[in-house]
C-alpha cells in the first residue's frame, strides 16, 4: 500500500527535529516525555504579541493551567515570560511557591469550608463555583471574592446562569462587589465561536457585576491535533484579541477592568513528545496489525477518551525518521495484557522499515499526558526531559522504577494503632 497523502509530514515540522533524541533515549530510555521551553516561549510570545497589537498589553492576563502539565520546570518559562499560573489544589501552591512561583489564581472545582479558608488566606484570586461556597467565602470575609461561571449549564462546576441574579444579590448582602469573575466555554472552540463567547461574558458584566476589576475568560482556545504546521494547529491570538478590543470598545467596557485567560492546549499541547521503543516488528493476526510498543494507554489517557488522533511518526534505530512510500496501518498497542492498551484511538499508518529496532514519537502530548499517567498495571511511569531555551537536555522527572508500583509498600504489615 502507498502512503495516503495526508500522512506526509513528519519530524521537520516540528521542534523534535533538533533534538539530539539518540542521546536522550540512551540517557534515560523509554517511554520519555521530551518538553521544549523553546516552543512554550514562542506560544506565550504569541499571546503576548496579539495583546500589544490590540494595544491590551496591560490589561491581557495570561494565567497558565498547571494541572494539564505539573512540570514546574517546562512551566519555569512561563514565570520569565510575566504569565502566573492557574492552580486548583493547596499542594500546587504549596510546591510552585518553592520553586520560586508567585503569581496565581485558583479554580479549585467544588471544596470544603477549610479549603476556600486556605485560599483566602493566600490572597490569591479565586474562582468558586457554587452559592454555596461563595456564601460560606463571604462569611469569611474572604479579601477577594470570586466566581466561576459555567456558562454551558454543563456538569463542570460552575454557578449556572440562571443563578448570576441570586449570585448578584448574594454579594449585595454582604455589602460586597464580586472582583473578578471565570466563564467556562467548553474546550477547543473557533475563533468565532470564542469572539461570541467575549460577547456573552460583556453582557453578564453588563448587566450583573459591573463593578468587576477583572473578567476571566478562561480556557477553550481550540488547537488542532491533526494539523502539522505551526500556524495551522494555533488559535488565532491575533484576530481574537483584535476583536476583544472592538468588541469592548463597542460595549463601552470601563478602562480600568482586566482580561485573564487561562489557556492550556494552546500553550502546552505542542510543547510536548513522547518517544517510544518499539519492541517487535509489525504483528499481523487475522484481526488487526498491531505495533508494539513499551508504553501504555495510560501515558495519555484523555487520547482514547476524545478520540484524539495525535500525529506521529516512525524513527529507526539511529534515530532517522522512516518515511518508505510504502507501508500499511496498523493499531498501536501498549505492553499491558489489558484489551484496551492501546495508545491512540483507531489506526495509524506505518511505514515498511518499522521493525523491533525502530522508535515511535507521538507529537502534541504536552497537556493532558505526563500529568495523568500514573503506575499502570504494574508498568512503571516514564521519565520526562526538558529542552532548555539554549538547546540543553535535562531530566526534569525520573523514571519509575520496576518496582514503581510497590513504592509505598511496608517492608511488614503494621498494627493501626490501637486508639483511635
Ligand atoms: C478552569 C479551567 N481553565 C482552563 C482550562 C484549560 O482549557 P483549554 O485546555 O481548553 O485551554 C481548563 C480545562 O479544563 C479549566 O477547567
Amino acid at each position: 500500500m502507498t502512503v495516503p497523502l495526508q500522512t506526509r509530514q513528519g519530524l521537520s515540522s516540528s521542534w523534535l527535529a533538533d533534538v539530539d533524541l539518540a542521546r536522550i533515549v540512551q540517557a534515560v530510555g523509554t517511554p520519555v516525555f521530551v518538553y521544549s521551553a523553546e516552543q512554550l516561549r514562542r506560544n506565550l510570545d504569541r499571546v503576548q504579541a496579539a495583546a500589544a497589537a490590540a494595544g491590551l498589553q496591560d490589561r491581557v492576563e495570561l494565567y497558565i493551567p498547571f494541572f494539564p502539565n505539573s512540570n514546574p520546570h517546562l512551566l519555569a518559562t512561563c514565570r520569565e515570560a510575566g504569565a502566573g499560573i492557574l492552580l486548583q489544589v493547596p499542594a500546587e501552591y504549596k510546591l510552585l511557591r518553592t520553586h520560586g512561583f508567585e503569581k496565581f489564581i485558583v479554580s479549585p472545582g467544588h471544596v470544603s469550608d477549610d479549603e476556600i479558608a486556605f485560599w483566602a488566606d493566600t490572597g490569591c484570586p479565586t474562582f468558586l463555583s457554587s452559592l454555596d461556597e461563595i456564601s460560606y467565602a463571604l462569611q469569611a470575609n474572604a479579601p477577594l471574592i470570586g466566581a466561576r461561571i459555567d456558562s454551558l449549564n454543563s456538569g463542570k462546576p460552575g454557578v449556572k446562569l440562571d443563578e448570576l441574579g441570586r449570585l448578584a444579590q448574594l454579594v449585595a448582602d454582604y455589602d460586597r462587589d464580586l472582583d473578578c469573575f471565570e466563564v467556562y466555554c467548553g474546550s477547543g472552540n473557533t475563533c468565532d465561536d470564542m469572539i461570541e463567547v467575549i460577547k456573552t461574558l460583556f453582557s453578564m458584566f453588563k448587566k450583573h457585576f459591573p463593578h468587576v476589576q477583572a473578567v476571566n475568560f478562561a480556557g477553550g482556545h481550540g488547537f488542532s491535533y491533526t494539523e502539522w504546521e505551526e500556524d495551522a494547529k494555533h488559535f488565532n491570538w491575533h484576530t481574537y484579541l483584535g476583536a476583544l478590543r472592538q468588541i469592548m470598545e463597542d460595549m463601552k467596557i470601563p478602562d480600568h477592568v482586566r482580561f485573564m485567560f487561562e489557556p492550556a492546549r494552546d500553550m502546552l499541547a505542542d510543547t510536548g513528545a513522547l518517544v517510544l521503543s518499539l519492541k517487535r516488528s509489525i504483528i499481523s493476526n487475522p484481526v488487526a496489525n498491531i505495533v508494539v510498543t513499551d508504553g501504555s494507554r495510560m501515558l495519555m489517557p484523555s487520547a482514547q477518551l476524545r478520540d484524539r488522533r495525535h500525529n506521529v511518526t516512525f524513527l529507526d534505530g539511529r534515530m532517522q525518521e522512516i518515511t518508505a512510500d510504502e507501508g500499511q496501518w496498523a493499531a498501536i498497542r501498549g505492553r499491558t495484557i489489558l484489551r484496551h492498551d492501546y495508545l491512540l484511538p483507531g489506526e495509524y499508518w506505518v511505514p515498511d522499515g518499522v521493525d523491533a529496532e525502530s522508535f515511535m514519537a507521538v507529537f502534541d502530548v504536552g497537556v493532558y499526558c505526563a500529568t495523568q499517567h500514573m503506575e499502570f498495571l504494574n508498568v512503571p511511569p516514564a521519565a520526562e526531559v526538558l529542552i532548555d531555551e539554549t538547546g540543553e537536555a535535562n531530566l526534569v522527572t525520573a523514571r519509575g522504577d520496576e518496582f514503581d508500583k510497590w513504592r509505598h509498600l511496608l517492608p511488614a504489615k503494621q498494627p493501626l494503632p490501637l486508639s483511635i
